[in-house]
């Protein structure tokens, strides 16, 4: 018997879909790429028929502080609320362009190649430590907390700091949940109003706010005023360390399931590339982008009245078989394939909010995983992993693994220190 689809809908968005969304997204992948999920809502499942929504700009917006004003009166009050929908995420074209151009421009390519040696630097501590860690519940969070390091140096906040910083990034992450704006949430809005008194007093006041850093750049953009200004930093902040320790975190599951693959790893790197562009197919950070259509129109099927908010599935898009052969199992070397096209990875988002990000996000998964493989031969999960209760970043609550025969000590791991 075919269970209906709102049954399906609502265990996606319940206790079940958090923990694996996967199974839900197949089974509504097969009926149809968009579905109604309630009045003036849709959820876009398709490959194609997300990409069509995330590409054009001018029927698909993301919601802004307008359509906020208009939809949830009271969300300012809420100071995770006003943080969030002041950054660059929740602007549309033209509003959101120069901020955009200058982190495009910061986060550039080019840019990312000079930062290599300082990634190189950071990703070698913290393997280190994971190998010091090694069979420790600790050693996994010795990996994946390489983008705090990474965000840390870039941002020039010190390392101390960066640990109490990705405490409260995690609360306030909650607001970015498929929660109304406008709904309370206590936790959140306290990380909220910590993260913003800290960019305030430390980055924004601190001497090495000059014109060639991050912060010094935005900070002399005259579009911005301070509430801006600080929202954008802490966006960044979140942007740049949760999703890239959810992918270090995704790929250093399968690398522990698969040490054959881990070895392979050592020397070959299209099949590095490779398996850090299947493990964001597979298993994106973000799963949902959020925007809202501002005439009547039709996708894939579906009537979407105006004023509809349309919630795009990256998680699904990257499961649609009519895209990807065998879309469920992990192929490492899927993207080696000359027939496969690395474009088709989606999990940055596409168009005019594709994640500024992607390059160093890339990078440091790529100078990370090399490391690892260079330095470990076997790695084993000591538990199940567990993902957090969230829906929007999938981020893991508990990932514990073992090196039951790592490599001979080098002098770098004696002290296992992070830089
Ligand atoms: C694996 C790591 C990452 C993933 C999967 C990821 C994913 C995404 C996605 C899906 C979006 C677009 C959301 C939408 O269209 O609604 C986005 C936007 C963004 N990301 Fe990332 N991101 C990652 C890393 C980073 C890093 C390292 C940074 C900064 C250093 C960053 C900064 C940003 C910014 C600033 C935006 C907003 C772009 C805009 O609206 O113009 N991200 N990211």
């Amino acid at each position: 018997m075919t269970v209906p689809e709102d049954v399906v809908l609502l265990r996606l968005f319940g206790p079940e879909g958090r923990r694996d969304p996967y199974p839900f997204y197949g089974e509504l992948l097969e009926r149809a790429p968009v579905l109604p999920v309630g009045g003036k809502r849709a959820v876009v499942m398709g490959f194609r028929e997300s990409a069509d929504v995330l590409l054009n700009t001018r029927l698909f917006k993301v919601p802004d502080r307008d359509y906020a004003d208009r939809s949830w009166p009271g969300w300012q009050e809420h100071p995770s609320t006003a943080l969030l929908y002041r950054s660059l995420l929740f602007l549309n074209p033209p509003d959101n362009q120069p901020v955009r151009r200058l982190l495009s421009r910061s986060f550039h390519p080019g840019r990312v190649t000079l930062m290599r040696p300082m990634i190189e630097r950071q990703a070698a501590a913290h393997v280190a430590a994971l190998v010091a860690d090694g069979s420790s519940a600790d050693a996994a969070y010795s990996f994946t907390a390489l983008p705090n390091s990474v965000m840390g140096e870039l941002l020039g906040i010190p390392h101390d700091d960066m640990e109490q910083l990705a405490g409260w990034l995690d609360m306030f992450l909650e607001r970015n949940e498929l929660h109304s704006p406008d709904k309370p949430l206590r936790q959140a809005d306290d990380a909220a109003l910590r993260l913003a008194a800290y960019v305030r007093e430390k980055l924004l006041c601190a001497p090495a706010a000059d014109g060639a850093s991050l912060v010094g750049s935005l900070a002399q953009l005259g579009a911005l005023d301070e509430r801006d200004l600080v929202s954008n930093l802490v966006f960044v902040l979140g942007a740049g360390t949760v999703t890239t320790s959810s992918l270090l975190g995704s790929g250093l599951l399968h690398l522990a399931r698969d040490n054959t693959l881990l070895r392979r790893l050592r020397d070959d790197d299209a099949l590095l590339t490779s398996f850090v562009l299947e493990t964001l197919r597979h298993d994106p950070p973000v799963q949902y982008g959020a925007r809202v259509a501002v005439e009547d129109t039709e996708l894939g099927g579906l009537r979407i009245p105006r004023d509809s908010l349309v919630l795009v599935c990256l998680g699904a898009l990257g499961r649609d078989p009519r895209r990807f052969p065998n879309p469920d199992t992990f192929v490492a070397d899927r993207f080696t394939a000359p027939a496969a096209n690395p474009r088709d990875v989606l999990s940055f988002g596409l168009g005019t909010h594709r994640c500024a990000g992607a390059e160093l996000a890339l990078v440091t998964a790529e100078i990370a995983f090399r490391q690892l493989a260079q330095r470990i031969d076997t790695l084993a999960l000591a538990g199940p992993p567990q993902r957090q209760n969230r829906m929007v970043v999938r981020k893991f609550r508990r990932l514990e693994v073992q090196l039951s025969d790592a490599c001979p000590r080098r002098k770098e791991d004696e002290g296992g220190q992070l830089l």
